[in-house]
C-alpha cells in the first residue's frame, strides 16, 4: 500500500472512501467527522441519534455520499466509550477499517488524521499506521489459483489539516512503516513452510539484510562451529541432510556503542529428532524459527531507525530431525561453555542451540542479552496464546521490557526461575540434563538457559504460544504474528 501525505479537508476532498472514526455515543462528533456531518447535512449525526450507528469498538458502516461530499464513499469506524480507548484499541481500529475496505474491493482511501487529547501526535499516527499494515497482511506467495481475486488496497492518502501537522503524520507514518514492514517480514519467514525456510534460506536473507543495511554478517557453517566447540549445536545440526547455520547479523559495530545481543532460537522444523513428535498438528513446527525471524526483523528495523546501539543478533539455524545420523537419548553434548548436557528427549532441542548461542553472545561483553524462543509447550499451557513468557535475572531489563510491553500490546507475564527447579535438571551423568519434569516445563527450560549467561542481564521470552494463532486478533491476521519485533524495537526506543 502506497501511502502518502497530504494537506487537505476531508469534507472537500475528492477520493474513492473517506476513513471516518467516531467514539460511541452519546459522545458528541468532533474535528474531521464533525466537518463532514456540517456539510453532509447532519447525515451522520442523525444516523447516531436514531441510534442506527453507535460508534461501539469495530462498529464499521460504509456510506454513498451521491455527490453529497467529494468523497464516493464514507466509512465510519466507532472507536467504542472515550475512556477506554488506547493506542491498542486505535491500532485494532485501524486494522478493522482496513480490512473492511480490503474486502471490498476498494482500491484507495483518505483519512484525516488529527491530534487527540492526551495521546502523542506522532504515535497516533505511528500506531494507525502500524495496526492498518499489519492488520491487512495476507501470505498469498504460494497460492497460484485465482490470484485475480487476491484483494489489496492501492494507496492511502493521511490528511493533515495544518501546515504543522504534515510533519508529525510524516514521522508517524515512517516509523509505522518501518516497524510494520519488519513485522510482516518476520510473519512471511514464519509462515514459510520449511522446504523453503531452510536454515539457508535464513542465512541469505540475513545476507541480504546485511548488504541493504551495511551491516557485518558471518555465518557459521557446521563444521565451523564444531572446531569451536559447540557440541550442543552440532548435535542438533547433525540429524538433517539440510546443512545448519550459526547466524551472526551485527548493526553498528566498531562504533564504541553500547552492546546489546538478541539470540533468536532459529529451528525451521522441529520434528522432536529421535523422540519424536505425535502427527497431529506436527506441521506447526515450521514455526520453530520464530525467534530468529523476531531478531532478523529488528536488526533491519533497528537499521532504519537508526538506534545508538551496538546490536549483535545471534540465529543458530537448523532442522531437528531422526537420521542414521541424529543425536539420541543419552548422549552427553560438551556445551561452547565447557558444561555438559545429558540428552534425556532430543525434543528439548531449543535449549540445546540456544546454550551454545548465549554463550557465544558473551564474547561481545553485552550490556544486555535478550532471548526469543518457542521453547517449550509448557508455556502455551500455562499462559496460552496470546501471552509471551518472561523470564530473566535483572530487575531493571525485567520492568524495560514489562515497560515496552504495556506500549505495543504485546503481552509479557513473569514467571519465576526460582533454584528449587534447578535439582530437576541436575544428572548422574553430566552437568545437566535437557529435560526436568513436565510439570513447570516452562520454567525449568528458563533454568536451563539462564546456566549459559553468566552474570550478564539477560531476558528469556519464551514466544511458543503467541508465534503463531490459530484464531485472528484485531491486528494479527490467523497464522505467524511475528511477536516480539514490535517489543523489542519498542525496547530499544525506548533505553535509558
Ligand atoms: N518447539 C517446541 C516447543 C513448542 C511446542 C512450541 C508447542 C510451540 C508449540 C520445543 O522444541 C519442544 O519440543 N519442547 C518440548 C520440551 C520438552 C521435551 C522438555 C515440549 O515443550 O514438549
Ligand atoms: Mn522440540
Ligand atoms: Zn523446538
Amino acid at each position: 500500500m502506497d501511502i502518502k501525505v497530504e494537506r487537505g479537508r476531508p469534507e472537500k476532498y475528492p477520493c474513492e472512501l473517506l476513513l471516518l472514526f467516531s467514539f460511541e455515543s452519546p459522545e458528541p462528533l468532533e474535528g474531521p467527522i464533525q466537518n463532514v456531518d456540517l456539510k453532509w447535512k447532519g447525515f451522520i449525526s442523525t444516523l447516531m441519534k436514531q441510534g442506527d450507528f453507535k460508534g461501539e469498538l469495530f462498529e464499521t458502516r460504509l456510506f454513498y455520499t451521491q455527490d453529497a461530499l467529494p468523497a464516493k464513499r464514507v466509512l465510519v469506524t466507532g472507536l467504542g466509550k472515550k475512556g477506554e480507548f488506547d493506542l491498542e484499541k486505535w491500532r485494532g481500529a485501524a486494522s478493522k477499517a482496513g480490512q473492511y475496505i480490503r474486502n471490498s474491493g476498494i482500491k484507495q482511501f483518505a483519512f484525516p488524521i488529527k491530534k487527540l487529547e492526551g495521546l502523542l501526535e506522532t504515535e497516533l499516527a505511528e500506531s494507525f499506521v502500524t495496526g492498518l499494515l499489519l492488520g491487512v497482511y495476507q501470505f498469498n506467495e504460494f497460492k497460484t489459483l485465482e490470484r485475480d481475486k487476491i484483494k489489496e488496497i492501492g494507496e492511502l492518502v493521511l490528511l493533515g489539516e495544518k501546515d504543522e501537522d504534515i510533519k508529525w503524520i510524516a514521522d508517524g507514518l515512517r516509523a509505522g512503516q518501518i516497524i510494520s514492514e519488519a513485522v510482516c517480514m518476520a510473519r512471511d519467514l514464519v509462515n514459510g513452510p520449511s522446504n523453503e525456510i531452510t536454515p539457508t534460506a535464513l542465512a541469505e536473507k540475513a545476507q541480504q539484510i546485511a548488504k541493504e543495511h551495511n551491516m557485518e554478517i558471518q555465518i557459521l557453517e557446521v563444521s565451523q562451529t564444531e572446531a569451536m566447540g559447540m557440541g550442543a549445536f552440532v548435535a542438533v545440526a547433525k540429524g538433517s541432510q539440510e546443512p545448519g547455520k550459526f547466524i551472526v547479523l551485527e548493526y553498528n559495530k566498531g562504533k564504541g556503542l553500547d552492546t546489546i545481543a538478541l539470540v533468536g532460537k532459529g529451528i525451521t522444523f522441529d520434528s522432536g529428532g529421535i523422540s519424536i513428535k505425535p502427527s497431529e498438528n506436527m506441521d506447526r513446527m515450521k514455526d520453530d524459527m520464530s525467534g530468529a525471524a523476531a531478531v532478523l526483523a529488528t536488526l533491519q528495523a533497528a537499521s532504519k531507525l537508526q538506534f545508538p546501539f551496538h546490536l549483535v543478533g545471534i540465529m543458530p539455524a537448523t532442522e531437528n530431525l531422526p537420521s542414521g545420523k541424529a543425536y539420541k537419548p543419552g548422549d552427553i553434548l560438551k556445551t561452547l561453555s565447557g558444561q555438559t548436557v545429558e540428552v534425556i528427549s532430543t525434543d528439548a532441542e531449543g535449549r540445546l542451540i540456544l546454550s551454545d548461542a548465549l554463550t557465544y553472545s558473551l564474547r561481545y561483553q553485552p550490556k544486555a542479552i535478550i532471548d526469543l524462543a518457542t521453547l517449550t509447550g509448557a508455556c502455551v499451557i500455562a499462559l496460552g496464546d496470546f501471552v509471551i513468557g518472561l523470564f530473566g535475572n535483572d530487575e531493571s531489563l525485567l520492568k524495560k521490557i514489562e515497560e515496552a510491553s504495556a506500549k505495543t500490546g504485546e503481552k509479557v507475564w513473569r514467571l519465576p526461575l526460582w533454584d528449587e527447579y534447578f535439582e530437576y535438571i541436575k544428572s548422574d551423568a553430566a552437568d545437566f540434563r535437557n529435560v526436568g519434569t513436565r510439570a513447570a516445563g516452562a520454567i525449568i527450560g528458563g533454568i536451563f538457559l539462564s546456566k549459559f549467561v553468566e552474570k550478564v542481564p539477560w531476558v528469556h521470552l519464551d514466544i511458543a504460544g503467541p508465534a503463531s494463532i490459530e484464531k485472528e486478533r484485531p491486528y494479527i491476521p490467523r497464522g505467524g504474528t511475528g511477536v516480539g519485533v514490535r517489543l523489542l524495537i519498542q525496547l530499544l526506543r525506548g533505553w535509558k
